[in-house]
């Protein structure tokens, strides 16, 4: 694919603008348009119907998910948020427990802690961007947290082995928020797969987009039954194909609160030929990633983080350190963004948009306890990588970062 961008730059450094809009989620395929279409025009777009339900698309979408990833069990509903609520729930976390979770993530993650009643207690960010291990090893021997919810940010993935032995040392759940890693995995097993449960999210800015949606994915009979009627399924249930026998819902009916966060029928349609894509984004994605790897990795005062040979990404997003201190940074985000190029930095004093860090999460017990981790993402800058970059917006984007870097 070519562009304006591809043609020869005839602009100097100093005269180069970034015209694309790097915020522009990617669009529904056709088949999910039209299916969409049929169902608002059957009217049928709650998921469960007391007759002539046939087989609704989030049931198909959440056999077609499990089976991706070789889960036993999917559940969708109705954002990554909630599935990872209603898998603390499941769990049987709340008011008096403390969840151990990763410093670097977005507030949704510990959001989703404070709404299961919990306290979230963080876990230190190595300078790679992944969780610190021997941090969760002391964390869980001090304070005898019963979970530990990992957040892939941003697809950094950190040693899933070690850290699932971590966890097992200490008898501790691990819950693994999965928003960013869809697609994704650690020496070959997916993502979601190394923990009890896998969490992910089909929000507009995620591997696959309906607007809101999330996915929870187990092999436990008991956390599916739980979560299917956390979710609420009134007495529906039987309507899931991915799902235990009944006697496993016997053990639950009566006893758990219907939340009311299902996935509606037309989310799940527009997810579903989205999820066939998803490989050929993937391969997309990793290869701008490697060309934008190319463009940043020798600028002066820039530092991209190691990424472990194990580590299969899908990077839908780079990362980037500018070793510089903050009003240096500030004034360097500046140069880019008056040439078009809009980057997020995660030391930015007053958030905006959808950055924020620990330090803005006044709900968290004080002190946070995780002054590197706070350090580390001061220093950081993040992009989206939209799909339809093309190299010679690779190339601008390395031109006006350097010249930016350069300068400031
Ligand atoms: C790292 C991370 N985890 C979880 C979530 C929650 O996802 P959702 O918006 O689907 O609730 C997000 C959302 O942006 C996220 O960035």
């Amino acid at each position: 694919m070519t562009d304006a961008t591809d043609r020869p730059a005839a602009a100097s450094d100093t005269e180069i603008r970034f015209t694309k809009d790097l915020s522009r989620p990617e669009p529904i395929p056709e088949a999910g348009i039209a299916r969409v279409v049929e169902l608002m025009r059957s009217g049928r777009l709650h998921r469960y119907g007391e007759t002539g339900a046939g087989d609704p698309d989030p049931a198909l979408l959440e056999v077609e998910f499990a089976t991706s990833i070789g889960a036993r069990w999917c559940v969708a509903m109705s954002s990554c948020g909630a599935t990872l609520f209603v898998a603390l729930k499941t769990l049987g976390i709340g008011p008096g427990d403390t969840v151990l979770t990763s410093t670097f993530t977005l507030a949704p993650v510990p959001g989703a802690i404070a709404h299961a009643g919990a306290r979230a207690l963080l876990v230190e960010t190595t300078p790679e961007l992944t969780a610190d291990l021997d941090d969760l090893d002391r964390k869980l021997a001090s304070t005898g947290a019963k979970v530990f919810l990992v957040s892939h940010m941003r697809g950094h993935i950190a040693d899933l082995a070690a850290l699932r032995a971590i966890c097992d040392r200490h008898g501790a759940a691990l819950i693994e928020d999965c928003a960013h890693t869809m697609g994704a995995s650690w020496d070959g097993r997916p993502t979601g797969r190394w923990g009890l449960i896998g969490c992910f999210s089909a929000q507009t800015y995620k591997h696959i987009n309906s607007g809101e949606g999330g996915l929870l994915v187990t092999d436990d009979d008991d956390i599916c039954a739980q979560a299917i009627l956390y979710a609420g399924s009134y007495m529906f249930f039987g309507q899931h194909r991915s799902r235990p026998a009944d006697a496993v819902f016997e053990r639950w009916r009566g006893r758990i609160p219907n939340f009311s966060l299902r996935m509606s029928n037309a989310a799940a349609a527009m997810l579903r030929p989205q999820l066939a894509e998803l490989p050929r984004r993937a391969a997309t994605w990793n290869r701008l990633h490697a060309r934008l790897v190319e463009e940043l990795g020798g600028i002066e005062g820039l530092r991209l983080p190691r990424r472990d040979a194990r580590e299969q990404f899908v990077a839908s997003s780079i990362q980037f350190f500018v070793e510089r201190p903050a009003e240096r940074i500030a004034a360097f985000i500046d140069a880019c963004a008056a040439r078009g190029l809009h980057i997020k930095w995660f030391g930015v004093e007053t958030p905006v948009g959808f950055t924020s860090n620990a330090s803005h999460w006044g709900y968290l017990a004080q002190p946070l306890g995780v002054e590197r981790s706070l350090q580390t993402l001061g220093r950081l800058c993040d992009m989206r990588i939209p799909l339809d970059l093309t190299d010679g917006d690779c190339r601008v984007i390395g031109r006006i970062v350097n010249t930016a870097a350069g300068t400031t």
